[in-house]
């Protein structure tokens, strides 16, 4: 006698236009159903039945990792007929929780009420909108008891009037709920054997049926299309947002602040308008991101600036550094504390150590730079000769003057100062000055060539 939780997802999203199932769109970066099933999952289910129908494989390889029992429904003939094809593995005694895909925002505690409320019989979750249209009304008696759900299509004028409308939500005993599956009927407006049938069967037999209402409407909201998407992203982002300011975490703008992922922060971080994180983040204390950063996957140390405009992706940040404004970090990028890398610096594969400065317009790839190393403006490493990479190593205190090329294979020992304009080809010495440079000359009496004056015809 457990938790059953059947979630219908058996939908075919045409609305989307699109080669992606629906319920695989993604809100903040995550699948609609996956927003679902960690809901699920939160209320501590003995079981989660997924009824898949239209993109079912994929589907089931996107969500492959996740514990879960998937349920075919072959055919689509309707809500009531997508719970039954879970009921085999619903056993009397069972408290039964239809959730939906396609509707991320629901509320563990919503549900954790409704659950309380179906004990001994059924609940539902309702709400009052001030535009009804398309869902199915909740028909009342005069003592306020619910009586039966009607659908839209299937609605009088009277009852298409009522406000009080079906989220679909809803929570029931598993025998009890089995019984009025099984008598369902398709002979309404559209032919389907509807789940809501089953609350004029519980009145029937004098069951009452509940309400429980949500906390905010958007938890109700389902997606059918791309505009329903959007809406929702920014509801799901708003409340990230407002998590996150209540964890302390300064935000210039919530409504301009988008988590695609995990976000984990220190204390006073701050985050500037327009910066899109996603995957795993880690932001250490005092942390500040510029306005327009793209981060993902990265580990910034505390006490880090991140000027305007970065994209750093699968690097590592030490404490105290200040990349940017217009910084890219690449993967594998690991620079230590008190680092600089300045506008218009590419850094791939390569770990930077601590007070090292590469201040502007340079790239750095597959290479290691020491402590204390300074590489001057328009530094580039080759590290590629069109078939393999190669590696470039700077040692401890080096000094790179500007526009210097370290064609890779290549060290630069510590200490050592390459002279600006050089092309490195072979190793260099430590604490001496190497440089590659073609002697400066003054041709004296040289004159600038003139215009030639075009004939006229
Ligand atoms: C349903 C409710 C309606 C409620 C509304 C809330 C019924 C009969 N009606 O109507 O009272 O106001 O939701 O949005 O339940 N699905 C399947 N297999 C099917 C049919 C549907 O998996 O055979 C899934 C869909 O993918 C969808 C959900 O069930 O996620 C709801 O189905 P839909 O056809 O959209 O129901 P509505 O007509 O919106
Ligand atoms: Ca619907």
């Amino acid at each position: 006698m457990g938790l059953k939780v059947i979630i219908l997802a058996a939908g075919s999203g045409t609305r989307m236009h699109s080669d992606l199932p629906k319920i695989l769109h993604p809100l903040g970066g995550i699948p609609l159903l996956e927003h679902v099933v960690t809901t699920a999952f939160a209320l501590n289910p003995e079981k989660v039945h997924i009824v898949y129908g239209h993109g079912g494989e994929q589907v089931r390889a996107r969500l492959k990792d996740i514990h879960v029992d998937w349920v075919e429904q072959s055919e689509r003939l309707g809500t009531g007929h997508a719970v039954q094809q879970a009921m085999p593995s619903v056993a009397t005694g069972d408290m039964v929780l239809v959730l939906y895909g396609d509707v991320p925002l629901i509320e563990v505690r919503t549900l954790q009420a409704l659950i309380d409320e179906a004990h001994g019989g059924l609940a539902l979750v309702s709400a009052e909108l001030q535009d009804p249209t398309g869902y199915g009304r909740i028909v009342r008696d005069g003592q306020g008891k619910v009586q039966c759900i009607v659908e839209e299509k299937d609605a009088s004028e009277q009852v298409r009037a009522i406000r009080e409308i079906n989220t679909g939500f809803l929570a029931a005993e598993g025998g009890a709920l089995r019984r009025w599956l099984d008598v369902l009927d398709n002979g309404n407006a559209q032919g389907e054997y509807y789940l809501t049938d089953v609350i004029a069967r519980a009145v029937s037999e004098g069951v009452e049926v509940r309400t429980v209402g949500p906390r905010v409407n958007e938890e109700i909201l389902g997606v059918n299309n791309r505009l329903q998407l959007a809406v929702l992203e920014r509801c799901y982002q708003r409340r990230q947002a407002n998590r996150l300011m209540l964890q302390g975490v300064t935000l210039h703008d919530p409504d301009r602040f988008d988590l695609r992922g995990e976000l984990s922060t220190g204390r006073d971080v701050e985050i500037d308008v327009g910066v899109v994180l996603s995957g795993r983040i880690v932001l250490g204390d005092k942390v500040v991101i510029g306005p327009y950063c793209v981060i993902r996957d990265a580990h910034i140390g505390s006490g880090t600036r991140i000027g305007a405009h970065c994209v750093i992706d699968g690097a590592t940040v030490g404490p105290d550094c200040r990349i940017g404004p217009f910084a890219r970090l690449r993967p594998e990028t690991d620079l230590a504390g008190n680092v600089h890398i300045g506008n218009f610096v590419e850094i791939k594969k390569s770990e930077v150590g601590i007070g090292s400065k590469i201040n502007h317009l340079s790239y750095v790839g597959d290479t290691s730079v020491g402590c204390d190393v300074n590489v001057g403006a328009g530094t580039i490493t080759c590290n590629y000769d069109g078939a393999n990479k190669y590696r470039t190593e700077i040692g401890d205190g080096a000094f790179i003057g500007s526009d210097t090329q370290l064609v890779a294979p290549v060290k630069i020992g510590a200490g050592a100062t390459i002279g600006a304009g050089s092309t490195i080809t072979r190793d260099a010495p430590p604490d001496e000055l190497t440089l590659s440079r073609v002697k400066q000359e003054t041709r004296k009496g040289w004159k600038r060539p003139v215009k030639t004056k075009k004939r006229e015809v």
